[in-house]
């Protein structure tokens, strides 16, 4: 995820803003760069990789001299992590700076306007049009240039600004996107994140959406989106840096699962416009999408669930026949693929080995590529004939938790976009499932909140030597998501059964306490999973079933249950994970275990 930082004052600002960003690193990022107003004018130092390169380049700062700047730690999202990509990005007449975190969703309007104007674009980036926009609407007088540049964008953004006019003041703005402002003393600074700042200030204003800020050394003003100069808090930042990094959380995966509903947010948000799905990079012609005659979904681990939790929505809404298969299996399998066949390739790093080699065996038999992969710029992406990026930010944490929803996400976009374009979704349904798709951010958000029970559940399961999870269709695919998360984190053997498979065998495991968790949000196929805990029950199970809130039936079945929001059952995968997380979260905490860096495993598995 991108990280900012801004510092003015009476020090050299190279070395604080290097440091700065040295402590957003753990954010993740692929490229760095400073800008800082120097004698001749801005500055500016960009690298592709980490920001000790940024360090020996700039041998410290000391070849940057300046006392007021800005920084930023690059995610990629719109071009490739290269240096002309890496922010700052500086007007065309130099006058100019901008670091951004977030993504300006009409950009490509304003790139193709800023274009005609004669305005100069040297890279992919969306942030660059901000710039060009500064420098557009420049009047002298750097308030009212910098509010008629941001009335322009569409979409979330914290940016900083920098402007050679006025050397020793910074403009910082805030839209859906974090922004904190550090006072100092004779020194102010802001940061996207507050672990850049514990280290100089504990003093912290924390700026709302809309609100932006002007700083000088001497002080800090905060102006609300008319420009109406507002007071805000000054509060006390009680985080030591290690903290702070987690965001105070104790852990990234839960940091990170908490984080879910804005991932959503941004897997969704570029889009749908107008109400409509655009999928703007998958763009096949009608020919090719009318002759694709099946649909191979491949991945590995929770990437490939979520290929067989989405497999029902895209079977379901296009009417195309669709299998998931193991990337490990498909590879050596001699499949059945040729130029009919499209193969959407799922992973989180884009480097997984056996994925790609899958990608590359099903390709050299004719099929046409679509990734849906997080890293920009990643090996599947490059590979890919079209690549939906799941926009879910660095995952730090080696168990996937937004990295699996926002694949699920695009998934499902894609389904609803591909079952309307051919024509097997209708006008009536479209609406629904569209209305559904933009509920996800805020009823991942109701799930999450509706689990406050699961450390106390935790407390009741962790000591299990085996648990089981069952479910049926979409429930299943649920359950071998939720099966692997607890097994990977907490250690404790955990096993998925398709719950009307059980009897053909793993009942014979069921005994007196042994943990049944039962996924129960196909409404469906409800009766029919209650008839199999039941089954388990007579047997001594204890099940905890996951269910939609204010389902009455399972209440007198399940001797524990955790509630997730109503939604289409198509969609209920993304809710139905949620208490699933948290559970493998607090069971593993309970236990003891290293849950960001489960033994054996890595965040990316490069060889077979
Ligand atoms: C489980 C997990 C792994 C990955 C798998 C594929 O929590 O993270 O099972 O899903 O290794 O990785 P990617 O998605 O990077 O291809």
């Amino acid at each position: 995820m991108c990280g900012i930082v801004g510092f003015t004052g009476a020090q050299e600002a190279a070395p604080l803003l290097l440091e700065g960003l040295k402590r957003l690193e753990y954010r993740g990022y692929d490229s760095a760069g400073i800008a800082v107003m120097g004698k001749d004018g801005i500055q500016v130092e960009k690298v592709s990789g980490k920001v000790e390169k940024l360090c020996e380049r700039t041998k410290d700062g000391a070849l940057v001299p300046g006392k007021t700047g800005i920084g930023h730690t690059r995610w990629a999202t719109h071009g490739a992590p290269t240096e002309p990509n890496a922010h700052p990005h500086l007007s065309n007449d130099g006058r100019w700076a901008v670091v951004h975190n977030g993504i300006i969703e009409n950009y490509a309007t304003l790139r193709e306007e800023l274009t005609a104007k004669g305005y100069v674009f040297l890279s992919e980036t969306d942030t660059e049009v901000i710039v060009h926009l500064l420098e557009y609407y420049d009047n002298g007088d750097l308030k009212t240039t910098v509010m008629k540049a941001v009335a322009r964008l569409e979409g979330s953004y914290a940016l900083g600004v920098l402007c050679a006019d006025q050397p020793d003041r910074l403009f910082a703005v805030r839209e859906a996107s974090p922004l904190i402002l550090g006072v100092g003393v004779g020194e102010n600074y802001f940061a996207s994140d507050v672990t850049a700042l514990v280290s100089y200030t504990k003093n912290a204003v924390y700026l709302d959406d809309g609100d932006f800020a002007e700083l000088s050394p001497r002080g800090i003003t905060v102006y609300d989106c008319s420009g109406q100069r507002i007071e805000k808090p000054v509060s006390r930042i009680t985080w030591n840096v290690e903290a702070a990094e987690k965001g105070g959380y104790e852990h990234f995966m839960l940091k990170e699962i908490m984080e879910q509903p804005a991932a959503v947010r941004a897997a969704i948000a570029p889009r749908v416009k107008d109400g409509e799905i655009r999928l703007e990079e998958f763009d096949p012609s009608e020919e090719e999408l009318r002759g694709i005659s099946k649909l191979v979904i491949t991945a590995c681990g929770s990437a490939y669930y979520a290929g067989c939790a989405a497999k029902y929505a895209l079977e379901s809404l296009c009417r195309i026949p669709t299998e998931a298969v193991l990337a490990s299996e498909l590879r050596y399998s001699d499949p059945l693929i040729d130029e009919h066949t499209l193969l959407i390739v799922i992973s989180q790093s884009g480097e997984t080995a056996d994925t790609i080699a899958a990608l590359k065996e099903c390709r050299s038999r004719g099929a046409k590529v679509l990734a849906i992969v997080n890293v920009v710029g990643s090996t599947i992406a490059k590979l890919a004939d079209w690549t939906l990026y799941t926009w879910a930010g660095p995952e730090i944490a080696v168990a996937t938790t937004k990295g699996y929803t926002t694949q699920l996400t695009v998934l499902f976009l894609l389904a609803v976009f591909m079952g309307r374009r051919l024509g097997r979704v209708d006008e009536e349904q479209y609406p629904g499932l569209l209305y559904d798709i933009l509920r996800l951010p805020r009823l991942i958000q109701n799930a999450i909140d509706l689990n406050h029970g699961i450390p106390a559940l935790a407390k009741k399961y962790h000591s299990a030597a085996s648990l089981f999870f069952i479910g049926r269709n979409t429930d299943w695919a649920s359950a071998l998501e939720g099966a692997l998360k607890m097994k990977e984190i907490s250690y404790i053997h955990a096993e998925s059964y398709a719950a009307g498979e059980l009897k053909h065998g793993t009942i014979a495991l069921i005994e007196e306490g042994t943990p049944v968790i039962a996924v129960c949000c196909n409404e469906a196929l409800e009766d029919k999973t209650i008839s199999n805990i039941v089954e388990v029950k007579a047997r001594g199970a204890r099940v905890l079933a996951v269910a939609f809130r204010g389902d009455r039936k399972i209440v007198s079945q399940a001797n524990d249950i955790i509630y997730i929001p109503r939604i289409h059952t198509l969609f209920t995968p993304v809710l139905a994970v949620l208490p699933m997380q948290l559970l493998a979260y607090y069971v593993a905490k309970e236990n003891g275990c290293d849950i960001d860096k489960p033994k054996n495993l890595a965040k990316s598995v490069t060889v077979e």
